[in-house]
């Protein structure tokens, strides 16, 4: 690297690196210019979705909890900025766990904007989430929409978002806050496409779908989602920004279930459903973001959902290592 580039190349910590997500921030962020810490101790994440980068000198990783403060602090040293994709992503654990997202979630971004203040970095990026609407009235729900709690971690991300707040306000860091729909695409390692991918390898002739199969909701192909991520992370102006970041589509369970066998090659699958207008307590029944916000930015996804699903499929297919280790 010349002496120029290496003037203006910048540091940054990237929490739950090794994840679904945050693996492909990793890899942008590489793309990009930036030196990276991938801070995560893989309780979810893959050493192997880091593994296209082995070898690159730009690229650190350090295996630490994000509970851990004097460890994560001590790896934040010197980033320019952070993108926080570390938490617990299960959305359905909290009324039989009701501690975890309190933990991982709030604490955890506690520990992280610690880590800003104490080092002087400016810049935070954040993974929040479209469930912290609840169950929104307006739809497609913009981002100025009324939050109404039904699970813990929508409650747990809310808070993270007001302490970004704070945070912003009190020391001058610039933040970006992004509420997602669900993703899918590479390294798509939980969720419902993984849940019916893997009940239909174990039992082609049928497959359970919680709920009663009506749910409507949005996804979001990790490429474009990225790009929106590093649009705003461009562009924005301001000293906090919260964004929506979804499609303008969306589709019910149903048709998801479909797509997911069509891909799959599969004929004459039996659905079973297991009933209610929802699939777990706090699932919302429907999900659809107005993105006009991030659209003025110049982002629109350009992955129809359908495609984002049938690569997702594609994607679990050819990663049967990933089925087996869950
Ligand atoms: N995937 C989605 O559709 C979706 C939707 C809305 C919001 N989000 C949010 O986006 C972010 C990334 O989600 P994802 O789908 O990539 O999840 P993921 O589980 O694949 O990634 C989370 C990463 O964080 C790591 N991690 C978790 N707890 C840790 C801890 N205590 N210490 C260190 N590392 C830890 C995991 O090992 C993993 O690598 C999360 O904040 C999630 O809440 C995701």
């Amino acid at each position: 690297m010349s002496a120029a580039a290496k003037r203006i190349s910048r540091k940054a910590l990237v929490t739950g690196g090794a994840g679904f997500i945050g693996s492909h921030v990793v890899s942008r962020l590489l793309r990009d210019g930036w030196s990276v810490v991938v801070y995560d101790d893989f309780r979810t994440g893959r050493r192997r979705f880091l593994a296209p980068h082995a070898g690159d000198p730009r690229l650190s990783v350090v295996a630490g909890d994000a509970l851990d403060a004097r460890r994560l602090h001590a790896a934040m040293a010197g980033a320019d900025a952070v993108f926080h994709l570390q938490a617990n992503a299960d959305v359905r654990g909290g009324p039989k766990n009701t501690r975890v997202d309190l933990d991982q979630n709030t604490i955890a971004t506690w520990n992280v904007l610690e880590g800003l203040r104490r080092r002087g970095i400016g810049r935070l990026v954040f993974s929040s989430s479209a469930v912290v609407y609840g169950e929104p009235d307006v739809f497609p729900t913009p981002e100025g929409a009324v939050t109404t709690q039904t699970s813990l971690y929508g409650a747990s991300k809310l808070a993270c978002e007001a302490m970004i707040q704070a945070y912003s306000s009190y020391y001058g860091i610039r933040a970006e806050v992004f509420r997602f729909v669900s993703w899918i695409g590479e390294n798509y390692s939980h969720g419902v496409i993984y849940d019916f991918f893997k009940k239909l390898k174990k039992d082609p002739r049928r497959l359970e779908i919680l709920g009663d199969g009506r749910q409507r909701k949005s996804y979001l192909y990790v490429g474009d989602g990225v790009d929106g991520i590093f649009t705003a992370f461009r562009k924005a102006g301001g000293r906090m920004n919260t964004f929506n970041l979804g499609h303008r589509d969306f589709l019910d369970v149903r048709e998801l279930a479909r797509i997911v066998v069509d891909e799959m090659g599969l004929r004459g699958v039996r659905f079973e459903f297991a009933g209610g207008r929802r699939g777990w307590p706090g699932d919302a029944p429907f999900v659809h973001l107005d993105v006009s916000k991030m659209r003025a930015l110049g982002w629109t996804p350009r992955t129809s959902i359908e495609e984002g699903v049938r690569r997702t499929v594609r994607f679990l297919a050819a990663s049967p290592w990933l089925l087996r280790r869950a």
